[in-house]
């Protein structure tokens, strides 16, 4: 009798779940332009963190430029990626909150999944100077997330956290390089509520919030 009760509470769970996402459709990315953007040397010299933003949207051809700068599918023929990962076990994963709601950046089929409809980019502004209040309006916050289960044979977590903070770093430099030769706004932050933030993004135990970047056009 108990073991049914606990059976029909799993069910309703996983209903109630995939539910609050279905009606949340995923953005399909027109293919990226990887013959654009400004001379690397030119965005080196640009990079920097912008902390002023507008609140104007991104279009979709710039998120979807946007996204495979920051850890797309640069070889099809390996799966591998913009960003290099320790023994490429691709264990971030970029979420990206918008106001549409949070999604997953599906790097081989260059896709957002839905994963939950409700607009999350304030909990992820909550421990902000007043003075950054603007990072709040920004209409993109990518939250960078390691996937622990992915990181095979190691047993330390210290070692994970290493490694996929590494790996984190990578990407978030993409996006800054990105944004630089694009005129966007960017600014990545670590102090992130993170425990609240997981439980507002229904993670796992084994995902682990490591750094959150807005993106979005500089304030006027
Ligand atoms: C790992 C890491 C964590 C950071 N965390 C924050 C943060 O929590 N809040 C913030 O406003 N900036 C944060 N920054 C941005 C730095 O303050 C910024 O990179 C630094 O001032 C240098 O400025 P620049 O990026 O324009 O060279 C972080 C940067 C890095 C690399």
């Amino acid at each position: 009798m108990l073991k049914k009760m606990f059976l029909s509470i799993v069910v309703l769970f996983c209903f109630l779940s995939t539910s609050i996402a279905a009606d949340l459709s995923p953005v399909k990315l027109p293919p990226p332009d990887m013959k654009g953007g400004k001379p690397l040397m030119q965005c080196l010299k640009d990079r920097k963190t912008d902390r002023s933003f507008s609140t104007k949207k991104l279009p979709v051809d710039v998120l979807s430029n946007l996204l495979w700068a920051a850890s797309g599918v640069n070889r099809a023929d390996s799966g591998k990626r913009t960003a290099p990962s320790a023994v490429n076990w691709q264990e971030v994963d970029v979420y990206v909150a918008m106001e549409e709601g949070l999604y997953i950046y599906n790097a081989k089929a260059h896709i957002l999944e839905p994963v939950l409809k409700s607009d999350l980019r304030k909990n992820t502004t909550q421990l902000l100077q007043p003075s950054r209040s603007s990072v709040a309006g920004a209409p993109l916050q990518l939250i960078y997330v390691a996937d622990y289960e992915k990181m095979s044979f190691l047993v330390n977590d210290e070692d994970k956290k290493l490694y996929s903070s590494a790996d984190t770093g990578f990407i978030s430099q993409n996006v800054y390089l990105y944004c630089a030769s694009e005129g966007l706004a960017t600014g990545v932050r670590g102090m992130v509520n993170k425990e609240a933030l997981s439980k507002d993004m229904k993670l796992r135990d084994k995902q682990k919030i490591i750094l959150v970047q807005a993106v979005g056009y500089p304030a006027d």
